[in-house]
Protein backbone atom coordinates (compact mmCIF):
# COMPACT_ATOMS: atom_id res chain seq x y z
CA UNK A 1 0.00 0.00 0.00
CA UNK A 2 1.00 3.49 -0.69
CA UNK A 3 1.64 4.75 3.03
CA UNK A 4 3.51 1.34 4.11
CA UNK A 5 6.46 3.50 5.16
CA UNK A 6 4.17 5.32 7.81
CA UNK A 7 3.88 4.36 11.25
CA UNK A 8 0.00 5.62 11.98
CA UNK A 9 -0.77 3.36 8.85
CA UNK A 10 -1.18 0.17 10.91
CA UNK A 11 -2.66 1.83 13.94
CA UNK A 12 -6.19 0.73 13.77
CA UNK A 13 -7.46 3.06 16.38
CA UNK A 14 -6.38 6.06 14.15
CA UNK A 15 -8.38 4.35 11.40
CA UNK A 16 -11.67 3.89 13.04
CA UNK A 17 -11.51 7.72 14.43
CA UNK A 18 -11.44 8.66 10.69
CA UNK A 19 -14.14 6.15 9.88
CA UNK A 20 -16.28 6.61 13.13
CA UNK A 21 -15.77 10.47 14.62
CA UNK A 22 -17.36 12.12 11.90
CA UNK A 23 -20.73 10.24 12.56
CA UNK A 24 -22.85 10.76 15.93
CA UNK A 25 -23.71 7.45 17.63
CA UNK A 26 -26.61 6.27 17.12
CA UNK A 27 -29.51 4.37 19.38
CA UNK A 28 -31.39 4.80 22.80
CA UNK A 29 -28.60 3.63 25.59
CA UNK A 30 -25.27 5.02 25.78
CA UNK A 31 -22.29 4.18 23.17
CA UNK A 32 -20.40 1.03 24.63
CA UNK A 33 -16.71 0.96 23.18
CA UNK A 34 -16.08 -2.94 22.26
CA UNK A 35 -13.29 -1.86 20.31
CA UNK A 36 -10.15 -1.34 22.93
CA UNK A 37 -9.13 -4.51 24.83
CA UNK A 38 -8.67 -2.69 27.80
CA UNK A 39 -9.57 -4.83 31.08
CA UNK A 40 -12.06 -3.11 32.98
CA UNK A 41 -11.74 -5.65 35.62
CA UNK A 42 -9.97 -3.79 39.04
CA UNK A 43 -6.25 -5.33 39.36
CA UNK A 44 -6.18 -7.20 43.48
CA UNK A 45 -5.55 -4.18 45.93
CA UNK A 46 -2.66 -5.29 46.73
CA UNK A 47 -0.83 -3.54 43.68
CA UNK A 48 -2.05 -0.26 45.08
CA UNK A 49 -0.65 -1.08 49.02
CA UNK A 50 2.22 -2.59 47.62
CA UNK A 51 3.36 0.75 45.35
CA UNK A 52 2.46 2.98 48.53
CA UNK A 53 4.61 0.90 50.74
CA UNK A 54 7.51 1.19 47.94
CA UNK A 55 7.11 5.12 47.87
CA UNK A 56 10.14 6.46 48.69
CA UNK A 57 12.18 4.45 45.62
CA UNK A 58 9.94 6.69 43.53
CA UNK A 59 13.13 9.11 44.06
CA UNK A 60 15.17 6.22 42.26
CA UNK A 61 15.97 5.10 38.59
CA UNK A 62 14.74 2.20 37.32
CA UNK A 63 17.37 -0.24 37.09
CA UNK A 64 17.17 -1.93 33.60
CA UNK A 65 17.68 -5.45 35.18
CA UNK A 66 15.17 -4.77 37.73
CA UNK A 67 15.48 -7.10 41.14
CA UNK A 68 16.28 -10.53 41.43
CA UNK A 69 12.86 -10.58 43.37
CA UNK A 70 11.00 -9.80 40.02
CA UNK A 71 12.82 -12.00 37.84
CA UNK A 72 12.63 -15.10 40.02
CA UNK A 73 8.96 -14.55 40.43
CA UNK A 74 9.24 -14.32 36.47
CA UNK A 75 11.07 -17.22 36.41
CA UNK A 76 8.82 -19.61 38.64
CA UNK A 77 5.22 -18.62 37.18
CA UNK A 78 7.05 -19.84 33.84
CA UNK A 79 8.27 -23.03 35.11
CA UNK A 80 4.89 -23.48 37.04
CA UNK A 81 2.79 -22.66 34.23
CA UNK A 82 4.09 -24.54 31.59
CA UNK A 83 5.85 -27.38 33.34
CA UNK A 84 9.50 -26.28 32.26
CA UNK A 85 12.64 -28.48 33.24
CA UNK A 86 14.71 -27.37 35.96
CA UNK A 87 17.56 -25.16 34.78
CA UNK A 88 15.72 -23.87 31.54
CA UNK A 89 15.24 -20.79 32.61
CA UNK A 90 18.36 -19.45 34.84
CA UNK A 91 16.24 -15.94 36.56
CA UNK A 92 19.31 -14.07 36.14
CA UNK A 93 20.19 -14.36 32.64
CA UNK A 94 17.27 -15.81 30.63
CA UNK A 95 14.77 -12.73 32.03
CA UNK A 96 14.29 -9.11 31.81
CA UNK A 97 11.55 -7.00 32.62
CA UNK A 98 9.75 -4.97 30.61
CA UNK A 99 7.60 -2.16 30.67
CA UNK A 100 4.55 -4.19 29.08
CA UNK A 101 5.03 -6.05 26.24
CA UNK A 102 4.51 -3.95 23.64
CA UNK A 103 7.41 -2.02 24.23
CA UNK A 104 9.48 -5.84 24.31
CA UNK A 105 8.29 -6.40 20.75
CA UNK A 106 9.49 -3.06 20.05
CA UNK A 107 12.95 -3.12 21.64
CA UNK A 108 13.50 -6.76 20.79
CA UNK A 109 12.93 -6.38 16.74
CA UNK A 110 15.56 -2.72 17.03
CA UNK A 111 18.13 -4.71 19.01
CA UNK A 112 17.91 -8.04 15.88
CA UNK A 113 18.25 -5.47 13.49
CA UNK A 114 21.56 -4.21 14.84
CA UNK A 115 23.20 -7.46 13.76
CA UNK A 116 22.00 -7.45 10.08
CA UNK A 117 24.43 -7.29 7.52
CA UNK A 118 23.00 -8.02 4.20
CA UNK A 119 22.58 -5.00 1.20
CA UNK A 120 18.38 -6.06 1.08
CA UNK A 121 16.12 -4.97 3.24
CA UNK A 122 15.51 -7.87 5.85
CA UNK A 123 12.17 -9.36 5.97
CA UNK A 124 10.07 -9.98 9.13
CA UNK A 125 7.04 -12.21 9.55
CA UNK A 126 4.42 -11.87 11.13
CA UNK A 127 0.39 -12.82 10.82
CA UNK A 128 -2.09 -11.14 8.96
CA UNK A 129 -3.96 -9.68 11.04
CA UNK A 130 -1.32 -8.58 13.22
CA UNK A 131 -0.85 -6.49 16.29
CA UNK A 132 0.21 -3.38 14.65
CA UNK A 133 3.35 -3.06 16.86
CA UNK A 134 4.76 -6.03 15.08
CA UNK A 135 4.54 -4.12 11.87
CA UNK A 136 5.49 -0.46 12.93
CA UNK A 137 8.17 -1.95 14.37
CA UNK A 138 9.11 -3.15 10.96
CA UNK A 139 9.19 -0.05 9.38
CA UNK A 140 11.26 1.55 12.01
CA UNK A 141 14.06 -0.85 11.69
CA UNK A 142 13.95 -0.89 7.40
CA UNK A 143 12.48 -3.73 7.34
CA UNK A 144 10.19 -5.53 4.66
CA UNK A 145 7.26 -6.77 6.66
CA UNK A 146 5.86 -10.25 5.20
CA UNK A 147 2.66 -10.68 6.21
CA UNK A 148 1.15 -14.17 6.42
CA UNK A 149 -2.75 -14.73 6.40
CA UNK A 150 -4.32 -16.29 9.30
CA UNK A 151 -8.00 -17.57 8.04
CA UNK A 152 -10.58 -20.07 8.90
CA UNK A 153 -9.47 -22.64 6.31
CA UNK A 154 -6.01 -22.26 8.17
CA UNK A 155 -7.23 -22.38 11.66
CA UNK A 156 -6.06 -19.31 11.78
CA UNK A 157 -2.74 -19.51 12.11
CA UNK A 158 0.32 -18.10 9.77
CA UNK A 159 1.62 -20.79 8.01
CA UNK A 160 5.33 -19.74 8.04
CA UNK A 161 6.80 -23.17 6.32
CA UNK A 162 4.96 -22.43 2.76
CA UNK A 163 7.10 -19.29 2.34
CA UNK A 164 9.44 -19.31 -0.74
CA UNK A 165 12.77 -20.32 0.57
CA UNK A 166 14.57 -17.07 -0.28
CA UNK A 167 12.06 -15.09 2.05
CA UNK A 168 12.83 -17.59 5.04
CA UNK A 169 16.66 -17.00 4.42
CA UNK A 170 16.06 -12.99 4.38
CA UNK A 171 14.04 -13.22 7.49
CA UNK A 172 16.02 -12.13 10.60
CA UNK A 173 12.55 -11.97 12.78
CA UNK A 174 9.65 -13.30 12.75
CA UNK A 175 6.21 -12.88 14.98
CA UNK A 176 3.43 -15.13 16.82
CA UNK A 177 0.54 -13.90 18.82
CA UNK A 178 -0.65 -17.00 20.30
CA UNK A 179 -3.30 -17.56 21.60
CA UNK A 180 -3.93 -14.37 19.02
CA UNK A 181 -5.40 -10.76 19.23
CA UNK A 182 -7.92 -10.68 17.10
CA UNK A 183 -9.39 -13.79 16.52
CA UNK A 184 -7.69 -16.15 19.48
CA UNK A 185 -6.57 -18.64 17.66
CA UNK A 186 -3.54 -20.45 19.95
CA UNK A 187 -0.99 -22.57 18.29
CA UNK A 188 -0.40 -26.17 19.81
CA UNK A 189 2.86 -27.69 21.08
CA UNK A 190 3.73 -29.17 17.67
CA UNK A 191 3.05 -26.23 15.57
CA UNK A 192 5.03 -24.39 18.41
CA UNK A 193 7.99 -26.54 18.00
CA UNK A 194 7.43 -26.80 13.74
CA UNK A 195 8.20 -22.81 13.94
CA UNK A 196 10.90 -22.82 16.17
CA UNK A 197 12.99 -25.56 14.29
CA UNK A 198 12.05 -23.38 10.86
CA UNK A 199 13.42 -20.12 12.59
CA UNK A 200 16.96 -22.52 13.21
CA UNK A 201 17.00 -23.48 9.55
CA UNK A 202 16.74 -20.07 8.57
CA UNK A 203 18.50 -18.03 11.29
CA UNK A 204 15.76 -15.68 12.33
CA UNK A 205 14.50 -15.12 15.89
CA UNK A 206 10.75 -15.83 17.01
CA UNK A 207 9.01 -13.53 19.09
CA UNK A 208 6.35 -15.37 20.84
CA UNK A 209 4.05 -12.75 22.12
CA UNK A 210 1.92 -14.47 24.47
CA UNK A 211 0.36 -12.14 26.01
CA UNK A 212 -3.24 -13.44 26.26
CA UNK A 213 -1.50 -17.15 27.29
CA UNK A 214 -3.99 -16.40 31.17
CA UNK A 215 -7.38 -15.89 29.78
CA UNK A 216 -8.47 -19.38 28.21
CA UNK A 217 -11.84 -21.27 29.44
CA UNK A 218 -10.58 -24.22 30.39
CA UNK A 219 -7.79 -25.32 28.67
CA UNK A 220 -4.27 -23.37 29.44
CA UNK A 221 -2.63 -22.65 25.94
CA UNK A 222 0.12 -24.08 25.07
CA UNK A 223 3.67 -21.88 25.51
CA UNK A 224 6.75 -21.25 23.27
CA UNK A 225 9.20 -22.01 26.25
CA UNK A 226 7.47 -25.89 26.65
CA UNK A 227 8.18 -26.26 23.05
CA UNK A 228 11.84 -24.95 23.83
CA UNK A 229 12.47 -27.63 25.72
CA UNK A 230 11.51 -30.26 23.82
CA UNK A 231 13.64 -28.78 21.32
CA UNK A 232 17.46 -29.30 23.00
CA UNK A 233 18.93 -29.44 27.02
CA UNK A 234 20.42 -26.15 28.53
CA UNK A 235 20.45 -22.83 26.99
CA UNK A 236 20.67 -24.27 23.42
CA UNK A 237 17.08 -25.27 23.79
CA UNK A 238 16.34 -21.20 23.97
CA UNK A 239 17.99 -20.64 20.88
CA UNK A 240 16.27 -18.00 19.01
CA UNK A 241 13.30 -18.03 21.34
CA UNK A 242 12.15 -14.85 22.61
CA UNK A 243 8.65 -14.99 24.69
CA UNK A 244 6.59 -12.34 26.14
CA UNK A 245 4.77 -11.94 28.86
CA UNK A 246 2.64 -9.33 31.03
CA UNK A 247 0.30 -8.28 33.73
CA UNK A 248 -2.30 -5.75 31.51
CA UNK A 249 -4.52 -8.92 30.37
CA UNK A 250 -3.39 -11.49 33.27
CA UNK A 251 -3.88 -9.18 36.20
CA UNK A 252 -6.04 -6.58 34.71
CA UNK A 253 -3.26 -4.00 35.10
CA UNK A 254 -2.35 -2.52 31.61
CA UNK A 255 -1.69 1.14 33.21
CA UNK A 256 0.87 -0.68 35.87
CA UNK A 257 2.99 -1.18 32.47
CA UNK A 258 4.63 -4.81 34.12
CA UNK A 259 5.80 -7.74 31.77
CA UNK A 260 9.00 -9.49 30.90
CA UNK A 261 10.63 -11.36 27.96
CA UNK A 262 12.04 -14.49 28.41
CA UNK A 263 15.15 -16.34 26.16
CA UNK A 264 18.66 -16.95 25.64
CA UNK A 265 21.03 -14.77 27.49
CA UNK A 266 22.65 -13.24 24.25
CA UNK A 267 19.27 -11.96 23.12
CA UNK A 268 18.36 -10.63 26.24
CA UNK A 269 21.08 -8.85 26.62
CA UNK A 270 20.69 -6.92 22.97
CA UNK A 271 17.27 -5.97 24.23
CA UNK A 272 18.70 -4.77 27.61
CA UNK A 273 21.30 -2.66 25.83
CA UNK A 274 18.14 -0.88 23.45
CA UNK A 275 15.80 -0.61 26.20
CA UNK A 276 19.11 1.44 27.89
CA UNK A 277 19.09 3.73 25.31
CA UNK A 278 15.75 4.19 24.32
CA UNK A 279 13.17 2.63 26.94
CA UNK A 280 11.94 3.77 30.39
CA UNK A 281 12.20 0.72 32.50
CA UNK A 282 10.10 -0.49 35.05
CA UNK A 283 9.70 1.52 38.06
CA UNK A 284 11.18 -0.06 41.70
CA UNK A 285 7.45 0.07 43.24
CA UNK A 286 5.77 -1.40 39.79
CA UNK A 287 8.29 -4.17 39.98
CA UNK A 288 7.09 -4.88 44.00
CA UNK A 289 3.57 -5.33 42.64
CA UNK A 290 4.40 -6.57 40.02
CA UNK A 291 6.32 -9.37 41.70
CA UNK A 292 3.37 -10.24 43.81
CA UNK A 293 1.12 -10.31 40.76
CA UNK A 294 3.21 -13.52 39.52
CA UNK A 295 2.95 -15.41 42.52
CA UNK A 296 -0.84 -15.26 43.29
CA UNK A 297 -2.94 -17.38 40.83
CA UNK A 298 -6.79 -16.65 42.79
CA UNK A 299 -6.90 -13.36 41.01
CA UNK A 300 -5.98 -14.78 37.47
CA UNK A 301 -8.62 -17.43 38.16
CA UNK A 302 -11.21 -14.92 38.82
CA UNK A 303 -10.93 -13.12 35.58
CA UNK A 304 -10.73 -15.99 33.53
CA UNK A 305 -14.26 -16.65 35.45
CA UNK A 306 -15.19 -12.41 34.39
CA UNK A 307 -14.35 -13.50 30.84
CA UNK A 308 -15.80 -16.78 30.70
CA UNK A 309 -19.41 -15.35 31.76
CA UNK A 310 -18.92 -12.80 28.90
CA UNK A 311 -18.37 -15.69 26.41
CA UNK A 312 -21.27 -17.82 27.58
CA UNK A 313 -23.64 -14.69 27.08
CA UNK A 314 -22.12 -14.29 23.26
CA UNK A 315 -22.74 -17.86 22.68
CA UNK A 316 -26.38 -17.65 23.88
CA UNK A 317 -26.89 -14.43 21.83
CA UNK A 318 -25.10 -14.84 18.61
CA UNK A 319 -25.26 -18.68 18.28
CA UNK A 320 -24.26 -19.88 14.98
CA UNK A 321 -24.23 -16.46 12.94
CA UNK A 322 -21.71 -15.01 12.13
CA UNK A 323 -19.37 -18.07 11.92
CA UNK A 324 -18.78 -17.16 15.98
CA UNK A 325 -16.49 -19.35 17.64
CA UNK A 326 -14.69 -19.52 20.96
CA UNK A 327 -11.02 -18.50 21.45
CA UNK A 328 -9.08 -20.44 22.46
CA UNK A 329 -7.65 -17.65 24.68
CA UNK A 330 -7.94 -13.72 25.11
CA UNK A 331 -10.89 -11.65 25.56
CA UNK A 332 -12.07 -11.19 21.49
CA UNK A 333 -14.80 -12.34 19.10
CA UNK A 334 -13.85 -12.15 15.47
CA UNK A 335 -17.23 -12.20 13.64
CA UNK A 336 -17.90 -12.70 10.45
CA UNK A 337 -20.06 -9.86 8.79
CA UNK A 338 -19.44 -10.23 5.09
CA UNK A 339 -17.90 -6.43 5.30
CA UNK A 340 -16.62 -5.25 8.53
CA UNK A 341 -16.01 -1.49 7.36
CA UNK A 342 -19.76 -1.36 6.65
CA UNK A 343 -20.82 -3.33 9.53
CA UNK A 344 -18.50 -0.95 12.01
CA UNK A 345 -19.97 2.07 10.65
CA UNK A 346 -23.54 0.52 10.55
CA UNK A 347 -23.16 -0.61 14.21
CA UNK A 348 -21.72 3.26 15.47
CA UNK A 349 -24.78 5.32 13.58
CA UNK A 350 -27.43 2.81 14.14
CA UNK A 351 -26.39 1.37 17.96
CA UNK A 352 -23.77 3.01 19.46
CA UNK A 353 -21.54 0.29 19.06
CA UNK A 354 -17.74 0.48 18.45
CA UNK A 355 -15.49 -2.64 17.02
CA UNK A 356 -12.62 -2.35 14.95
CA UNK A 357 -13.19 -3.33 11.58
CA UNK A 358 -10.97 -6.74 11.17
CA UNK A 359 -9.42 -4.69 7.62
CA UNK A 360 -7.81 -1.96 10.00
CA UNK A 361 -5.71 -4.73 11.50
CA UNK A 362 -4.59 -6.28 8.51
CA UNK A 363 -3.69 -5.82 4.99
CA UNK A 364 -4.15 -6.81 1.92
CA UNK A 365 -2.34 -9.29 -0.32
CA UNK A 366 -0.84 -8.90 -4.26
CA UNK A 367 -4.12 -9.68 -5.68
CA UNK A 368 -6.28 -7.11 -3.11
CA UNK A 369 -7.27 -9.80 -0.76
CA UNK A 370 -7.18 -8.52 2.64
CA UNK A 371 -7.94 -11.89 5.58
CA UNK A 372 -9.87 -9.26 7.84
CA UNK A 373 -11.90 -7.58 5.49
CA UNK A 374 -15.35 -9.64 6.16
CA UNK A 375 -14.71 -9.41 9.99
CA UNK A 376 -15.34 -6.83 12.84
CA UNK A 377 -13.42 -7.47 15.98
CA UNK A 378 -15.36 -6.83 19.60
CA UNK A 379 -13.68 -6.87 22.78
CA UNK A 380 -15.64 -8.72 25.72
CA UNK A 381 -13.82 -6.88 27.99
CA UNK A 382 -17.05 -4.64 30.30
CA UNK A 383 -18.71 -6.52 32.82
CA UNK A 384 -21.89 -8.73 32.14
CA UNK A 385 -24.25 -6.63 31.66
CA UNK A 386 -22.84 -3.88 29.67
CA UNK A 387 -21.59 -6.90 27.16
CA UNK A 388 -25.26 -8.75 27.37
CA UNK A 389 -26.39 -5.25 25.99
CA UNK A 390 -23.77 -4.41 23.37
CA UNK A 391 -24.05 -7.92 21.95
CA UNK A 392 -27.67 -7.62 21.64
CA UNK A 393 -27.31 -4.46 19.83
CA UNK A 394 -24.80 -5.78 17.46
CA UNK A 395 -27.45 -8.64 16.85
CA UNK A 396 -30.12 -6.19 15.98
CA UNK A 397 -28.46 -4.22 14.02
CA UNK A 398 -26.41 -6.85 11.98
CA UNK A 399 -28.92 -9.67 12.36
CA UNK A 400 -30.73 -10.46 8.87
CA UNK A 401 -34.40 -10.02 9.27
CA UNK A 402 -35.29 -14.08 8.51
CA UNK A 403 -33.16 -14.72 11.51
CA UNK A 404 -34.81 -15.16 15.00
CA UNK A 405 -33.55 -12.37 17.31
CA UNK A 406 -32.17 -13.45 20.90
CA UNK A 407 -34.11 -13.78 23.87
CA UNK A 408 -35.14 -10.92 25.98
CA UNK A 409 -32.59 -11.73 28.83
CA UNK A 410 -30.15 -14.62 29.18
CA UNK A 411 -28.62 -13.39 31.58
CA UNK A 412 -29.55 -16.56 34.05
CA UNK A 413 -29.59 -19.21 30.81
CA UNK A 414 -25.42 -17.98 30.54
CA UNK A 415 -24.38 -18.14 33.41
CA UNK A 416 -26.29 -21.38 35.06
CA UNK A 417 -24.19 -23.24 36.13
C1 LIG B 1 -1.20 -8.90 20.66
C2 LIG B 1 -0.75 -7.93 21.68
N1 LIG B 1 0.53 -7.94 22.06
C3 LIG B 1 0.99 -7.07 22.97
C4 LIG B 1 0.16 -6.13 23.55
C5 LIG B 1 0.76 -5.16 24.50
O1 LIG B 1 0.30 -5.27 25.79
P1 LIG B 1 1.10 -4.68 27.01
O2 LIG B 1 2.17 -3.79 26.46
O3 LIG B 1 0.12 -3.94 27.79
O4 LIG B 1 1.70 -5.86 27.70
C6 LIG B 1 -1.18 -6.09 23.20
C7 LIG B 1 -2.07 -5.08 23.81
O5 LIG B 1 -3.21 -4.94 23.55
C8 LIG B 1 -1.66 -7.02 22.25
O6 LIG B 1 -2.94 -7.03 21.88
Amino acid sequence: MADRRSLQAFHPFARLSRLLDRNRPGGAGDPILLSIGEPKNQPPGFVAEEIAAQAASWSRYPLPRGTDGYREACTDWLNRRYALPEGLLSPARSVLPLPGSREGLFFSLLAAAQDHQGAEPPVVLMPNPFYHVYAGAAVAVGAEPVLVPCTAENGFLPDYAALDRDILDRAIFCFLCSPANPHGAAADLEQLGNLIALARRHDFIVAFDECYAEIYDDQPPAGALQAAALSGSGEDALDRVLVFHSLSKRSSAPGLRCGFVAGPAKLIDGIDMALRVGGAGVPHPVLAAGTRLWREESHVEANRAYYRENFALAEHLLGNRFGFRKPDGGFFLWLDVGDGEAAALKLWREAGVRVVPGAYMSEADANGHNPGQRYIRVALVYDAATTEEGLRRIVQVLASDSETPPPASVMAAATGD
